[in-house]
Order: C-alpha cells, then sequence, then structure tokens
C-alpha cells in the first residue's frame, strides 16, 4: 500500500516524527522558506494534515489541499483550526483530550500557588543574594479561598477535584448546569468573579468565548483577586487584564496562554505581579507522549477506513 500523504504545519517531538515517518509521507511545512509555494508543489497529493494545539490552521492552507480528508490536532484546543473551511467539503477533524487533562489541571493549581504565594518572586529573591538583607514580604494564603472555575469541563472538573483537596469552596460558570457536582453555579461571570478569590480559565476558545473574561470581569474579581488562565489567551481581554495588573485593581495573574505566542505582549515583561509561562500545560514527556499517539491512532483509523477515536464535531 502507497504511504498517504500528511503535511505538517509545525514539528512533532521527535519520537512521533519518526512513527510518522514510517507510516506517511512526511511534508514540513515550518522547515520551508516560502510556505506558499511549498504547498502549492504538493497540494493535490496531501490527504491529511498534522497540526498543533498551539497553532493556526485557517482556510488559507485547508482550501488549497483539494484531496484533504483528516487533520489531527496534537492539542485539545481546536480553536485554531478553520471549520468553516473543513466542514462544507466533510473533512474530518480530531483533538487529543482526556490524555492531557490531568496535566493542564497540575499546571493550574501549580500557578494558583505559585502566584498567591509568590514563588516566583521568592526564588528572584533568593538567587539575586537579597535573603541575608531582607524577607520576602509575606503572600497570600491559597486554602480555604473561593475559586471560581470559567468552563467546567473535563479539565475544569480535574481542577476543582484537586482545588477540593486545599479545602477550597468551589463555583462555576458553564453554559449548562452540573448539579451533580455539587459546584455553586453562578449566571454571570462577573457574579462569579465576584464570589472568587481565583477565578480560573479552563473554557475552549472560539467566537463565543471571545474576550469572555473583560474588564468588568477583572474588575469585579477585585484587588485581593488573582486570575488564572490555562485554557487561551483569547478568552480574556489581554488590554483589560494588563491595565488591571499593572492599576493592581486585581491582585495577580498566573498565565499559561497568551493572544500572541511565543511572542507575547511585552509589557506583561514588566509586571512583577504576573506569573509568565510559555504554554506548557501539557508539556510532560508522558502527556505529550500520549498525545502523539491518538493523533497517531486518529489518522491510522481513518486511513484503515475506520472512524477516528477522538473526533471534533
Ligand atoms: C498544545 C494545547 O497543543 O491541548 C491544547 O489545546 O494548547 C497544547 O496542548 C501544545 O502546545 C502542543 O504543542
Amino acid at each position: 500500500m502507497t504511504k498517504p500523504d500528511l503535511l505538517m504545519i509545525g514539528s512533532y517531538p521527535p519520537w512521533d516524527m519518526e512513527e510518522l515517518e514510517r507510516d506517511y509521507v512526511v511534508h514540513r511545512m515550518w522547515e520551508a522558506t516560502d510556505k506558499a509555494k511549498f504547498i502549492a508543489g504538493l497540494a493535490p497529493r496531501i490527504r491529511a494534515l498534522a497540526t498543533r494545539g498551539d497553532l493556526n490552521c485557517g482556510a488559507d492552507i485547508i482550501n488549497v489541499l483539494p484531496n484533504l480528508e483528516i487533520i489531527g490536532c496534537f492539542g485539545v484546543g481546536t480553536d485554531g483550526i478553520d471549520f468553516t473551511a473543513t466542514r462544507p467539503r466533510g473533512i474530518k477533524v480530531t483533538n487529543t483530550p482526556d490524555v492531557l487533562t490531568d496535566d493542564v489541571a497540575d499546571l493550574a493549581l501549580g500557578l494558583m500557588i505559585s502566584v498567591a504565594r509568590e514563588m516566583p518572586q521568592a526564588e528572584r529573591h533568593l538567587r539575586a543574594g537579597k535573603w541575608p538583607d531582607a524577607m520576602m514580604p509575606l503572600a497570600t494564603r491559597m486554602s480555604g479561598k473561593r475559586l471560581g472555575i470559567v468552563g467546567l469541563g473535563r479539565i475544569g472538573m480535574a481542577i476543582a477535584k484537586r482545588a477540593a483537596a486545599f479545602g477550597m469552596a468551589i463555583s462555576y460558570y458553564n453554559r449548562s448546569a452540573k448539579p451533580e457536582t455539587g459546584y455553586r453555579r453562578f449566571e454571570t461571570l462577573t457574579e462569579l468573579a465576584a464570589n472568587s478569590d481565583f477565578l480560573v480559565a479552563a473554557i475552549a476558545a472560539g467566537p463565543a468565548t471571545a474576550k469572555l473574561i473583560n474588564g468588568d470581569v477583572l474588575k469585579a474579581l477585585g484587588p485581593d483577586g488573582f486570575f488564572v488562565n490555562i485554557a487561551r489567551g483569547a478568552v480574556a481581554d489581554e488590554e483589560a487584564l494588563i491595565t488591571a495588573l499593572q492599576n493592581k485593581t486585581i491582585k495577580g495573574a498566573a498565565l499559561d496562554v497568551y493572544l500572541d505566542e511565543p511572542d507575547i505582549d511585552r509589557r506583561f515583561l514588566t509586571l512583577d505581579n504576573a506569573v509568565l509561562l510559555p504554554h506548557i500545560g501539557s508539556a510532560s514527556v508522558e502527556t505529550r507522549k500520549a498525545m502523539g499517539k491518538l493523533v497517531r491512532d486518529n489518522l491510522a483509523a481513518h486511513f484503515a477506513g475506520r472512524r477516528p477515536l477522538t473526533e471534533v464535531k
């Protein structure tokens, strides 16, 4: 059987590249200097596309591939993929849910503790040799505080489960009510923020959730509140967030995601009340291996004439 041609928008870990090379004719778009020319040269041959949750896979690419059948996304968030280009043509889209839930939830809790207890600041203090001269200013307790989760999906639930072990009172904002959880639901995000010490974004990005965490929500969170984002930069109004951090109308923010990645707004770098990570939510060897395997299993199922395991409708 001839190997299907697979166009990869961005790189995957080396172990995935090795496996993919075995089963597909792999074309590495990220290595091409003139991407449009590169795609034009092989467009009709491409039957599969591999992207990542942190990359854009827009109509500009999808529309020039006349024989595209399936897109595999290395990540759970598919907001980078243009579904208005895939749906009319019946192009399948798959993602990697579940396998990364624990890692992302772990990181959310890590960010909450980091921002409240000022762990990065304390480490900077020590490394700068300042300890013998001055103690760190006292920080904020996390245990027993009120946690507001924006988006009570798989990752939101995993965050809640962990936060419960910290004795936190859990509330949420979600399209549908989840009475079985016993957590308190707020109808509006502003109400949730007003009743939270920590507001954590765990909601999928998309037109319906763009800039959901806006200036009013941050104002409701208040000067003692912390905002944590492990979802997507686009779900927060970054301008409003930077202003709130600069003016200290919220106490702090801990972010793993930004509007423009990896070239984030430089103003973040000047803010001492922000803990900043470079989109590492799913970045453990164990999880990334499981994500890569799921991408491959989805593609393999499709080319074997079976349904992909985790198709996004
Ligand atoms: C990325 C993510 O896919 O799952 C997601 O939605 O954002 C991440 O896991 C990661 O950046 C992959 O490179």
